[in-house]
């Protein structure tokens, strides 16, 4: 399967660089934009480097290049993830501002009725983040907010970011052990 993965500016890069690893180890076609913010943060919260990160995908992207192939609702894709999803880029998704080539790819995966998964990270929540969580669900994108369980009884900090990885799977209809379900 072909996924368009997007590593935004939020808190929590780690959520989307264990999702594109585990999108490759699955033998997925993944392709990749991580944003100018999303640099930064990978480098203030993990151990990663973009050009490693980079390595996992099949294609990567800049996040200006509105002239690249996910920019087109005419490229197939079976999906797209924004993980983490800042509350500037749901903005943006929300009201189909396709500034970027995130959000415009966001908007073509609306259009073409395909799955879009956006893994919000903030709080507390403001209204407009509430808001255009709300617009963007009306419009067909799957809001998955980075909010781990406990049930599953993590036993450290990779256990509860593959909780969150391991729902997206979920959403997407891809199988995985990513986490213990509960019986
Ligand atoms: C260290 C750091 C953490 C941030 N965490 C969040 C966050 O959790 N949620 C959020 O909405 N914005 C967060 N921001 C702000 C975004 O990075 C900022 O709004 C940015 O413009 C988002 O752009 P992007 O979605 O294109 O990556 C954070 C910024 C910094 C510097």
């Amino acid at each position: 399967m072909k996924y368009f993965v997007s590593i935004g500016g939020a808190s929590g890069s780690i959520y989307g660089i264990r999702l594109l690893q585990e999108l490759n180890k699955a033998g997925h076609e993944v392709h990749l934009v991580i944003s100018e913010a999303a640099k930064k943060i990978i480098n203030h919260e993990t151990r990663y480097t973009y050009n490693a990160i980079k390595k996992k995908a099949a294609v990567v992207y800049d996040n200006d290049d509105l002239y690249a192939d996910p920019a087109s609702g005419s490229f197939p894709l079976d999906g797209m993830i924004v993980i983490p999803c800042s509350m500037k880029t749901l903005s943006a998704i929300a009201n189909g501002y396709g500034d970027s080539l995130t959000s415009r790819a966001a908007s073509c995966c609306l259009k073409e009725g395909r799955k879009l998964v956006l893994v919000v990270r903030e709080t507390p929540l403001d209204v407009p983040g509430i808001r255009n969580m709300l617009a963007a669900k009306e419009s067909g994108a799957i809001i998955l907010p980075a909010m781990p369980a406990f049930y599953h009884q993590p036993k450290n900090i990779e256990e509860l970011v593959d909780f969150i990885v391991g729902k997206v799977f979920d959403q997407l209809g891809i199988q995985h052990s990513l986490f213990k379900r509960w019986k």
